[in-house]
């Protein structure tokens, strides 16, 4: 996967230039080098499939990415979905990356509420997301936002081989 595109000096994030938009095939390369930076992997593959998942303009999917002057600084996915047993449609946020040359300005919270104003627009309530109890900064950033822990508890179990 080509990552070159990304430029070596960021601009420090300025609110008043950043702009959230619906992403576009082309920034799938973007995204990738985002993620890898973040996480330490390149998962070209997964990102491929998550763009044509959530990037593909269906009304109640959301792959939205935060631009300034072409650089693309971070992205946040979502959808609305009705959960199992019986809960209402809620938004769920799914991934949210935020490059670490541009954090603490503000930007995780504008793709939150942008993707929040889209979950409103689709006409359901709740937003909701679901995170490793050692994701301490992804825990402080929701909680941050107002997220709290919700009516849910998520079970699982060993499969035998
Ligand atoms: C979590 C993340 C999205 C936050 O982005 P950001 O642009 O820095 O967030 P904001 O500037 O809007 O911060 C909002 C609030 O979150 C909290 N927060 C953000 N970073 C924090 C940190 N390092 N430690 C503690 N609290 C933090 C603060 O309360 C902050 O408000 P404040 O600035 O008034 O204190 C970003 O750090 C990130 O992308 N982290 C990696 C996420 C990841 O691993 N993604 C892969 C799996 S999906």
């Amino acid at each position: 996967m080509e990552m070159s595109h990304r430029k070596t000096e960021i601009a420090a994030p300025d609110p008043s230039e950043m702009r959230v938009r619906p992403a576009h095939a082309s920034d799938l390369p973007a995204v990738v080098a985002l993620d890898a930076e973040n996480t330490g992997e390149a998962r070209p593959a997964y990102w491929k499939d998550r763009f044509e998942w959530y990037a593909g303009r269906q009304p109640d999917r959301f792959f939205l990415v935060a631009e300034q002057r072409g650089d693309t600084l971070g992205f946040i996915v979502g959808e609305v979905r009705a959960w199992e047993f019986g809960s209402p449609p809620s938004g769920w946020v799914f991934a949210i990356g935020v490059s670490p040359r541009a954090r603490l300005h503000g930007l995780g919270s504008l793709l939150f509420d942008e993707i929040c104003a889209r979950f409103r627009s689709a006409g359901v309530q709740h937003v909701r997301t679901m995170l490793a109890k050692d994701a301490h900064l992804l825990l402080s950033f929701f909680r941050s936002l107002g997220m709290m822990g919700g009516p849910f508890i998520q079970l699982e179990k060993r499969l035998e081989p």
